[in-house]
């Protein structure tokens, strides 16, 4: 795969609404405290959407700063895939929405549901279009899981938080994606979900009373999943691209809890100090966390041009998803 490379990312971007959510405003909606929160998870603080801002509207001002990174006008890319389990409408896409906004007249534009994994999900179908003969596509990861948490529910509302990221995918001179892996296992669709507003359980003034409108989750379950799949989807992306661990200059892993992260870097034996964690801040922003991430490393002067990373994801579906690239 090394060989055929030379398709890579030619800009970055990333949004994150202005509203702060700290661990102590929570403390006063539900019943929780700040140590459990950071025990448990080490999120301090996320960002929320206001009123009226949807997913394509943070899609848009993350896809604006990666296309300006890019140096690329809207109209040059080719296709927008956006990667979201926050969609602004059951249809159309979130992707037409932000065609729409952005004036990329030339572009095709699709959703993708692959929950949390989402952004690497996309980014590999972006390398696939390249190559099948698109020269610039356009992928966003954005959320506005507030919409979807139940705010009185401490075991979920305390998780997540509202983001977009995005990257322009096209032919580049040097470096580029070498690697990947994305992976599924339906049979664990029911452990990250939103039961209700689908056609297989419409919404209902009875579903709507119980909540099932609202995002459900058994944590512990993702917890142990997310733990056993980590080291095996990064290995094996590692392994395609033919790169060992000591290779990478930085893992970027899905900002979801700060204990799953240690064990990865445990299960992977990466050092510490290559390990790109911002969730604190942020909390889980699903598809988005990851594009976030890599954006703020670049902006703090740590993430560099022509440095190899390794992107992890895990999520609802279940779905898993390893990138190795040369940035
Ligand atoms: N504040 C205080 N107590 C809380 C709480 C909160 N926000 N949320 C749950 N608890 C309580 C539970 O009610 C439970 O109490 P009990 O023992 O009296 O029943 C106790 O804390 C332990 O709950 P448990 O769910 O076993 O905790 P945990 O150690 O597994 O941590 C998560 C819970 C959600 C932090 C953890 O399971 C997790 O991070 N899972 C992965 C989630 C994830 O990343 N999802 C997204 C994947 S993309």
């Amino acid at each position: 795969m090394k060989d055929s490379s030379q398709i890579g990312i030619l800009g970055l971007g990333a949004y994150v609404p202005k509203r702060v959510l700290t661990n102590l405003d929570l403390e006063k909606m539900v019943d929780t405290s700040d140590e459990w929160i950071v025990t448990r998870t080490g999120i301090k603080q996320r960002h929320l959407a206001s009123p009226g801002e949807a997913s394509s509207d943070l899609g848009v001002k993350a896809a604006k700063k990666a296309l300006e990174d890019a140096k690329l006008k809207p109209e040059e890319i080719d296709a927008i895939i956006t990667a979201t389990l926050s969609p602004d409408h059951i249809f159309p896409s979130t992707a037409c929405l932000i065609q729409g906004e952005l004036g990329a007249e030339n572009a095709a534009a699709f959703d993708l549901g692959a929950g949390c994994s989402g952004f690497i999900y996309a980014c590999t179908v972006a390398y696939g279009l390249v190559k099948a003969g698109m020269e610039k596509v356009l992928v966003i990861g954005t959320e506005t899981i507030s919409r979807f948490v139940n705010w009185q529910e401490r075991s979920t509302c305390v998780l997540f938080g509202d983001a977009a990221g995005a990257a322009v995918i096209g032919r580049v001179k040097e470096g580029g994606i070498y690697g990947w892996d994305l992976g599924a296992d339906g049979r664990g669709h029911d452990l990250l979900k939103i039961n209700a507003g689908g056609s297989r359980e419409p919404l209902t003034a009875e579903n709507i009373a119980s909540n099932r409108q609202f995002l459900s989750m058994s944590g512990p379950e993702v917890f142990r999943f997310a733990v056993r799949i980590i080291p095996k989807t990064g290995k094996k992306a590692l392994e395609k691209a033919n790169f060992e661990i000591e290779d990478i200059d930085w893992l970027i892993p899905h900002q979801a809890n700060s204990r799953i992260i240690e064990a990865a870097i445990e299960s992977l034996g990466i050092e510490r100090d290559k390990v790109f964690v911002n969730l604190e801040r942020y909390g889980n922003t699903s598809a988005a966390s990851i594009p976030l991430a890599w954006t703020e490393g670049v902006l703090e002067g740590k993430i560099k041009r022509g440095d190899k990373l390794l992107l992890i994801g895990f999520g609802a579906g279940l779905t898993w998803a390893a990138m190795v690239l040369e940035y």
